[in-house]
């Protein structure tokens, strides 16, 4: 396929929530201690959004945040794609929302739910449009209430998930610069270890949660650990080794922000060092496709990043899904 220009993040933002929920707050309501989660997990504390919050609120937040550090009028927005699992409403979408809060009127805008790859999917998305002329600027909002699909009655899941909105304006890039590669993934097949019921739910997936909770995350955290850690070193040497470098290029892996213990394995399997892998868990817990532009957006506020650095972004999730984006940063 030809491409007319090259793809690259122009400008990113964020927005979490006041309310800090800690372990030991999470001691007084589930059988847990704060050193067990921190042990298996790497998570002292998660951001829970306000009851009367919506959460397209945030996601305008972080997307203002972005469109400003992009430097370019909202006006200039083409596109909007949302990447959620936990929309205020199935429809409006989360991107219309933001949509019609930015004052965009007419601008086309969906969602996309590839869980925690959602953003990888969604930047991976953006970027053809951008490589073959259709759009000059892409809005791209990643936002998740998990708080609100969390059985805190479940010790095994309530003390991973937080809430958050990470955004990013995707553009043309020099030359050079910007997308510089992807892999991208599914396996249906093991789609049932990860589960979130919605308008159907089978008479299974009522067994497994506690009485009266349907909507609720239900996980088989052992099963997804091992594609985890597996598939985020596969996706990241392949991404790599199709551009025909090798990790020890890279100078930042941006990974999906889910357990320290996954990308710790992650990371010895692709023999990369820790210390150039960004993380922000401890403070965040899991925001699944907001995780990792929430980490963007931090490090290149703290000025980590530099013109010409070779990063990767990658993730996994519910599906199983899996993405990996090799960048080279063009600001
Ligand atoms: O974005 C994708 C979302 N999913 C994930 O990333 C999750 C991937 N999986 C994980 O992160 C880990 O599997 C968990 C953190 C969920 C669990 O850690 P683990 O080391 O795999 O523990 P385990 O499930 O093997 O459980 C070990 C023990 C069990 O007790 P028994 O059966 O050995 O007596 C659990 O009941 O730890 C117990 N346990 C807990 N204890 C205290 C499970 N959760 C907790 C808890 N506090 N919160």
């Amino acid at each position: 396929m030809t491409k007319l220009y090259k793809a690259g993040i122009l400008g990113t933002g964020s927005c979490l929530p006041q309310r800090k929920l800690t372990n030991a707050e999470l001691e007084d309501i589930v059988e847990t201690s704060d050193e067990w989660i921190v042990k298996r997990t790497g998570i002292r504390e998660r951001r829970i959004i306000d009851n009367d919050m919506p959460l397209a609120k945030l996601a305008v937040r972080a997307a203002e945040n972005a469109i400003h550090d992009a430097g370019i009028p909202r006006e200039e927005i083409e596109l909007i794609i949302g990447a959620t699992l936990t929309p205020d409403y199935l429809c409006p979408t989360l991107a219309c929302s933001v949509q019609k809060e930015l004052g965009l009127k007419g601008v086309p805008a969906f969602d996309m739910n590839a869980a925690c790859t959602g953003f990888v999917y969604a930047l991976n998305t953006a970027q053809q449009y951008i490589e073959n002329g259709a759009y000059k600027y892409i809005l791209i909002v990643a936002a998740e209430a998990l708080s609100r699909v969390t059985d805190y009655q479940d010790r095994k899941t309530c003390v991973l998930f937080g809430d958050g909105a990470g955004a990013a304006v995707v553009g043309r890039v020099e030359d050079g610069t910007g997308i510089m590669g992807y892999v991208t993934g599914a396996h249906g097949e093991l789609g049932h270890n990860l589960t979130i019921p919605c308008l159907y739910s089978t008479e299974e997936d009522l067994a497994k949660r506690n009485e009266g909770k349907k909507q609720v995350v239900w996980m088989d955290g052992s099963e997804v650990f091992t594609f985890a850690a597996r598939i985020m070193a596969e996706a990241t040497l392949r991404v790599v080794t199709d551009a025909r470098l090798s990790v020890g290029d890279l100078d930042y892996i941006f990974p999906h922000q889910a357990n320290a213990r996954i990308i710790q394995n992650a990371v010895k399997r692709m023999r990369y060092p820790i210390e150039k892998v960004y993380s922000n868990l401890e403070r965040t817990g899991n925001i699944s496709a907001a995780s990792i532009p929430v980490c963007l957006d931090e490090a290149s506020k703290a000025g980590m990043l530099k013109k010409g650095d070779r990063i990767v972004l990658v993730a996994f999730g519910g599906g199983l899904t899996y993405g990996a984006l090799l960048l080279c940063w063009s600001r």
